[in-house]
């Protein structure tokens, strides 16, 4: 009996976006998914929210061919430009706080074989001046990106007191790890108020509009939390308003990240719902081909 070989898929002759199979591309197309982060290394405990980088490496496969360019405007300790490094596109990552643009710069220096991976400190609501003056040191740096990836402050999350993240907090303080990004007057989780945190997303996300080739994407990690008096205030879907009422992307949908590992916190027992918050949403949001620049 002969044996035939399973052919190899094809990617589609039209596929502009990435390098995908049609079968890779729709088991992305489900809208949750369950993501578990590794244990982290010392270095990367240093900041108080990191995102995984496998997470990340799933949206660059999807949201980018081999050898474009990525941007990330909050990078932290960099968990996008490594991701991007390993997966073969070069990258730009903004950050406030020196101490954690050098924990990028050093971890992505491990990685960036063959790609470019660029970290710029400073204040994302200045997004062009910031690229300005990266660009006059490293001219490689483009005009427009082919796809933005970021997790912004939670606005006051990590300093003001909600449940579950107390909890966190004494683990890290006891190890004398930072609870909060920064003291700095730009740090975006230091606004005073919710209304201004929002518009200043909104500025940011505005700029990475114009940054941003059309027909490509932004993609936001953002999280609706309790309040520290117990009401919720739904983060992610203010966000999807403000980036799409006042500004100009196009809310394309979301994907759920699901984390199963965390413990349980006992907030409201035996007397009312509290959520305990073990998912985000990735927000998605397009630049449609001939959109303009605001
Ligand atoms: C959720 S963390 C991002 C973590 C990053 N995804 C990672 O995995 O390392 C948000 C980051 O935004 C930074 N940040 C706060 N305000 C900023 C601003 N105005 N401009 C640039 N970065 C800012 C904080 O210092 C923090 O590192």
């Amino acid at each position: 009996m002969s044996q035939t070989a399973p052919r190899p898929e094809r990617r589609h002759p039209k596929n502009q976006l990435n390098d995908l199979t049609g079968r890779e591309w729709l088991r992305f197309t489900r809208t949750w998914f369950v993501h578990d982060p590794p244990p982290r290394s010392r270095e990367e405990l240093e900041h108080p929210a990191k995102y995984p980088e496998g997470l990340v490496t799933d949206f660059l496969r999807f949201f980018t061919k081999a050898g474009e360019w990525v941007l990330d405007p909050f990078c932290g300790v960099g968990s996008t430009l490594v991701a991007a490094a390993r997966s073969g596109r070069s990258g730009v990552g903004i950050e406030l706080v020196p101490a954690f643009a050098a924990v990028a710069r050093r971890r992505v220096a491990a990685e960036a074989a063959g790609t470019r991976q660029l970290v710029a400190e400073g204040d994302a609501v200045r997004l062009p001046e910031v690229l300005g003056r990266l660009r006059q040191a490293h001219p490689e740096v483009p005009a427009r990106f082919d796809f933005t990836m970021t997790s912004p402050p939670y606005w006051d999350m990590l300093s003001k007191s909600r449940g579950g993240v107390e909890s966190v907090h004494k683990r890290r303080a006891k190890r004398g790890l930072a609870t909060t990004y920064s003291d700095h007057p730009d740090d975006l989780g230091n606004r005073p108020d919710y209304g201004s945190f929002l518009a200043a997303l909104g500025e940011v996300f505005r700029h990475v509009y114009a940054l941003t080739r059309p027909g490509r994407y932004l993609v936001v990690v953002a999280q609706n939390m309790r309040t520290p008096a117990g009401a919720v205030q739904p983060f992610a879907w203010d966000l999807v308003r403000e980036l799409t009422e006042r500004g100009p992307w196009v809310f394309h949908g979301e994907r759920i990240w699901c984390q199963d590992s965390k413990p349980l916190g006992i907030w409201g027992y035996p007397k009312v719902f509290v959520p305990n918050y073990h998912h985000h949403y990735c927000l998605i949001f397009y630049k449609p081909e001939g959109g303009r620049d605001p």
